[in-house]
């Protein structure tokens, strides 16, 4: 009999994984302690923009048209109990506030939530990303609460957001750690498709599991402030970042892949993700083997900095009067997420100086509004540019690359655009009388 599983969690992980679970083949019920992002979900709806996402839940949720069936949603965590075999737990761990370290509560709450329900034997399963040791504690946990035979296996997740379901069901690799044969056997079971098309299948025990995704996200922001850091010298040297970039990409131990200067990273987990290492290496003693990341986070956090001093400059050394266009609010295109977006940063700052900001998204404008409702929006890009005195391209979104520059330099005060993701065509630009400038790039 195939097997059940439940999702606790339906987030941009949890409701990617109910989601290609079922497309999978197996029986699946997604939980969320939120009624209306269960309501949404049930109705074949997804709370947030992924793309390819709704269409695999219509093709599965139940009592949609032609649908599979095999998919449904629930608040109760008594339903879950009683439904899977397995557990996946894909609840989000956020940065805490004011600190470095990652904030477990909603982990904990979901861990202690399901236990007292897990009454058969069942493999319960963390994909969230967490501190190292953690697993250990929650396997604690479980054996304290749950009433029946009830195991623990750690499977980190490396979903990109804008990839997610493709990311999900054609894995790079699937990382397991678990304490039993038995576990090793079920989540092999779980992932028997996509690692019969290729993704390498790696079993470990709990600590490097959880490490592997902390250290990968580690090594990705080190790679973005690497080449984030030569286009500083690049600036001071008059050398070109994106040449630089392409050329060293050509050595394939370096890869072409991850060296796009700009703004640099942001989002709901690099950010916090180095961050919650630090802290975590510093409990164990191990912070001295951190203390890079410290400065890939600074490198990071001064080039939203820059793009600042950089339209300051343009505007002639002060905001106050100008009116500044942003285009791009989410943290990378293809997504609705603003959590840590390095563009509403830029904007936020902006704001903060005095000038006039209007910011354009394709997909982020309702949570834009939420985390900064006091920054003006405009619903298209030639909108956003009417009067600016300068525009700047924050998030690369496909739709900013199409845009005509000679009809918003008709639009504009100034034709001056700064182009903080280096994914313009600068020589279209200056055809059409702008003033281009890209960061870590020569001006002329
Ligand atoms: C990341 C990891 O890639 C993924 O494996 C993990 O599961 C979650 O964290 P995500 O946050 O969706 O995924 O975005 P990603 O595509 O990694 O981009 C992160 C940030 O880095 C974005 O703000 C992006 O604009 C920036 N970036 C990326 C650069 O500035 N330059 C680059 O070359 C690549």
């Amino acid at each position: 009999m195939a097997l059940k599983i439940t999702v606790i969690g339906t987030g941009y992980l949890g409701a990617t994984h109910a989601a290609a679970m079922a497309e999978l083949g197996f029986e699946v019920l997604g939980l969320d302690i939120v009624p209306e992002k269960i309501a949404m979900l049930s109705a074949g709806r997804v709370p947030m923009y992924e793309p390819g996402l709704e269409e695999l839940l219509a093709r599965h949720v139940v009592g949609i048209e032609g649908s599979s069936g095999r998919l449904r949603f629930t608040t109760s965590w008594a339903e879950a109990g009683a439904f899977g075999d397995i557990h996946f737990v894909c609840v989000n761990t956020p940065q805490k506030h004011g600190e470095y370290a990652c904030d477990m509560s909603f982990v904990d709450a979901a861990f202690s939530s399901l236990a007292p329900h897990l009454t058969g034997p069942a493999l319960v399963v963390g994909k969230s990303t967490v501190p190292v040791g953690s697993a250990a504690r929650l396997a604690g946990l479980l054996r304290e609460l749950a009433p029946g035979e009830v195991e623990l296996a750690w499977n980190p997740e490396f979903l990109r957001e804008g990839f997610a379901v493709a990311d999900t069901l054609h894995p790079d690799r699937i990382v397991v750690g678990v304490e039993s044969e038995r576990a090793e056997k079920l989540l092999r079971e779980v992932y028997a498709t996509p690692v019969s098309e290729g993704s390498p299948f790696v079993v470990t025990d709990f600590p490097t599991a959880e490490l592997v995704k902390t250290a990968a996200n580690s090594f990705l922001a080190t790679k973005i402030s690497f080449i984030n850091a030569m286009a500083e010298v690049c600036e001071a040297a008059g050398g070109d970042v994106v040449k630089l970039a392409e050329a060293i990409g050509h050595d394939d131990r370096i890869g072409k892949k991850f060296l796009r200067a700009g703004i640099g990273f942001g989002g709901g987990c690099l950010p916090k993700d180095i961050r919650a290492f630090m802290a975590r290496a510093g409990e164990l003693g191990a912070d001295q083997a951190l203390t890079f990341l410290r400065e890939v986070d600074s490198v990071n956090m001064r080039r939203r900095s820059h793009m600042v001093e950089l339209a300051r400059e343009a505007v002639g050394g002060s905001f106050l009067g100008k009116r500044v266009a942003v285009l791009g609010a989410t943290f990378k295109p293809d997504s609705d997420d603003v959590r840590d977006s390095p563009a509403l940063n830029v904007a936020g700052q902006i704001h903060l100086q005095g000038g006039q900001v209007t910011v354009y998204d394709p997909k982020g404008m309702a949570n834009a509004r939420v985390l900064f409702p006091t920054l003006g929006y405009a619903d298209s890009a030639l909108a956003t540019v009417r009067g600016a005195d300068v525009v700047l391209h924050l998030t690369e979104w496909a739709e900013f690359r199409e845009l005509d520059p000679a009809e918003l330099g008709a639009a504009v005060a100034s034709r001056i655009v700064l182009d903080g993701r280096n994914a313009l065509d600068g020589a279209a630009w200056r055809e059409a009388g702008w003033t281009y400038r890209a960061m870590g790039r020569p001006t002329a």
